[in-house]
């Protein structure tokens, strides 16, 4: 603790908000020792089995599951906010072909705050921005409806095909791997199995209460930003390799390894501090990831459809080997939802570099409930941390000249 210069009180010096609580909230409840996860209240594993990812958004986004006609208004809102203006297609063809789909998709996303006028609070005026409730629903249906859209964009790029667009009459998931996927046969669905699981994936992913990116969505909206741009702040933030990232980090790992004979190599590697084991460890859960538990079921379902991933293997030995290691059981590490999710990804067909994509699509309900929850939080401010300045102390200015 030290005094503020100012004489205002304490400031606590709390280096990565390791335990500072920044806001109320009623969204999502975590509780690391016992591998508790609940959206609202909701057991994330009644979630997965029962609900559907659009459900799921509903319910984050405005506290309660929907009833019937609620549900189908919303839907057919987000399914009908799936184009994206011509020119953002344009935008999206001008990327490199080797272009990584996360930057692509962030941009397309920043480029949407430049196609709504009422994404501009200088223009809309900041109180109508903040207090008008159909602009602000409407910006969720838009964000929610037109990121796979880019998302799929950003993979036909990367493959070198055209886009196909938007099925307003398909689910959520259907509809995004039917705009990857869409093959030339008449009344094209993607396999019900796939997209199930696509889904459920989804949902696991949807919120996580004050993780790095939703700090961040939470951080840059609280400067009144419109939201397109807060959510590809949002998105960069989730882009890093220790947070959305560590499922492409998962998989290059476990390719570069290869086989079970080289896994305690690999891992004396990690304790030896020279290598990082992705997919394992969290700053809340000291117990397993409840969400990993779910995954890793599903990735045996998804391999009945696709066909087994042998680098399952490697990642079933290196899971055991580590739960059983003093190193990794005296720093309460445990598989992450990232360490099983790629290998399903993988199976899938998708390629490495559109995992964090897969992690950024669902995890945009969440960040849209935390900024519309602090829209409406009287309590809520821009957020403006403060420092421990350890720098020189007041000092002279000396001419280049004068300097050696
Ligand atoms: N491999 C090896 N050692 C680790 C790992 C790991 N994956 N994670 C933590 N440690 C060690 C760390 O070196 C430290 O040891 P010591 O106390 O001896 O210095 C100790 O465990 C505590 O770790 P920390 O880095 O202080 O923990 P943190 O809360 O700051 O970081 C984390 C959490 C997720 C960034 C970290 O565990 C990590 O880098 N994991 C790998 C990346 C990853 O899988 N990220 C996905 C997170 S879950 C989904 C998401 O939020 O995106």
């Amino acid at each position: 603790r030290e005094e503020d210069e100012s004489n205002k009180g304490l400031r606590v010096y709390d280096p990565a908000f390791q335990n500072t609580a920044v806001c109320h909230s009623k969204i999502t409840y975590i509780n690391g020792d016992n591998g508790v996860l609940r959206y609202r209240g909701y057991p994330i594993e009644q979630l997965a089995e029962k609900s559907t990812y659009l459900e799921v958004a509903y319910l984050l986004i405005y506290g309660e599951l929907p009833s019937k006609s609620q549900y189908s208004n919303f839907s057919h809102e987000v399914m009908h906010h799936t184009f994206v203006h011509f020119n953002v297609t344009e935008l999206m063809r001008k990327f490199n072909y080797d272009a990584h789909p996360m930057g692509m998709f962030i941009s397309g996303i920043s480029a949407l705050s430049t196609f709504h006028p009422d994404a501009n609070p200088a223009l809309a005026g900041s109180d109508l921005f903040k207090n008008d409730e159909k602009t602000r629903n409407k910006q969720i249906f838009r964000l929610l409806g037109k990121t796979p859209t880019l998302a799929a964009m950003a993979y036909r790029h990367r493959i070198g095909r055209r886009y196909n667009p938007p099925q307003n009459d398909l689910s959520y998931a259907e509809n995004f791997l039917y705009m990857l996927d869409r093959l030339s046969e008449e009344n094209y669905k993607p396999n019900p199995k796939l997209s199930k699981a696509l889904d459920i994936l989804f949902i696991l992913h949807a919120d996580h209460e004050l993780n790095c990116s939703t700090a961040a969505m939470r951080h840059i909206g609280s400067s009144l930003v419109d939201p397109y741009s807060a959510v590809a702040g949002a998105a960069a933030a989730l882009y890093g390799p220790l947070h959305g990232g560590a499922n492409e980090a998962v998989l290059r790992m476990l390719e570069e390894i290869g086989s079970i004979d080289k896994v305690p190599l690999f891992l004396e590697q990690v304790k030896d501090r020279k290598r990082k084991l992705f997919g394992f460890g969290h700053r809340v859960y000291k117990n397993y990831d409840p969400r990993a538990k779910i995954i890793r079921k599903i990735a045996y379902e998804v391999f009945e459809v696709c066909g087994q991933e042998p680098l399952i293997d490697v990642a079933i030995e290196l899971e055991k080997i580590a739960l059983q290691d003093e190193y990794f059981v005296k720093r309460k590490l445990y598989p992450n939802v990232d360490f099983y999710s790629g290998l399903i990804y993988k199976a899938m067909g998708f390629p490495t570099d559109m995992f964090p994509v897969l992690f950024a699509i669902p995890r945009i309900a969440g960040w849209l409930a935390h900024w519309k929850e602090s829209l409406e939080d009287k309590e809520s401010k821009i957020w403006r941390p403060r420092q421990v300045y350890v720098g020189p102390s007041v000092r002279s200015y000396v001419p280049l000249e004068l300097r050696d």
